[in-house]
């Protein structure tokens, strides 16, 4: 076990490598952040943002939670996606899920978790609107893993529903929203390939929010 007072000794030591590798790096690093890409992650301690995208301090904006859920009604995470979006500007945003996913499992148990129930239900709602799917898969490890999957691909539609991120779209082109799943057996992140445009297009039929609902109309979509 790591103790309490190893993890300041390692942030020393931590310190000390990165001045090895770039004297200026600190300076640098405190005058501002200008992330291009915003993650949104499991809180699961086996799935760091950073390490698994290759990133150092600076690169990514981070939210993390049980099961990477992205309500509408969560001022955290919708406060990190306006910030995200129409301060630091970001380029992307990505959703990343991973197999073997507590809060994605929890979720299929049917008992009373307590506290837990409504967080849990986002991902019980991803089961029923996909069951069928999900029901025909006889292996309960394939099943689960095809739910992270659906889970990952709800919620980013969910940050694609934004406001920050339909009128950022609209207006510059970006941030992107990506789905991802990360893969604990073999350290690989599997990109979900999800359609973002089309997604949005289709979204956009009930939550368009760019105020340019008449030219969609006219368009006939
Ligand atoms: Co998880």
């Amino acid at each position: 076990m790591v103790t309490y007072e190893m993890i300041f000794e390692r942030n020393r030591k931590w310190v000390a490598d990165m001045k090895a590798k770039d004297a200026n790096f600190f300076d640098k690093l405190a005058r501002d952040q200008t992330p291009d890409y915003l993650y949104i992650g499991c809180s699961d301690s086996r799935v760091p943002a950073n390490e698994i995208m290759g990133l150092e301090p600076g690169d990514v904006f981070v939210h993390r939670n049980v099961a990477n859920l992205v309500n509408n009604t969560d001022l955290n995470v919708m406060s990190v996606i306006n910030f995200a979006v129409k301060h630091l500007d970001v380029k992307h945003i990505v959703v990343c899920g991973h197999y073997d996913c507590g809060g994605v499992k929890a979720a299929m148990i049917p008992k009373d978790m307590g506290l837990l129930n409504p967080w849990l239900r986002t991902i019980r709602d991803v089961y029923r609107m996909h069951h069928e799917e999900l029901d025909a898969i006889k292996d309960e490890r394939l099943r689960y893993n095809r739910l992270v999957e659906l889970n990952v691909k709800e919620q980013a539609t969910n940050v694609i529903k934004t406001a920050n991120v339909q009128k950022g779209y609209q207006k510059k082109g970006y941030p992107i929203v990506h789905g991802w799943v990360f893969d604990l057996h073999t350290g690989i992140v599997i990109d979900l390939n999800i359609n973002f445009e089309g997604i949005l297009k289709e979204i956009q039929k009930i939550y368009d929010l760019t105020g340019m609902a008449s030219e969609h109309n006219e368009d006939g979509d």
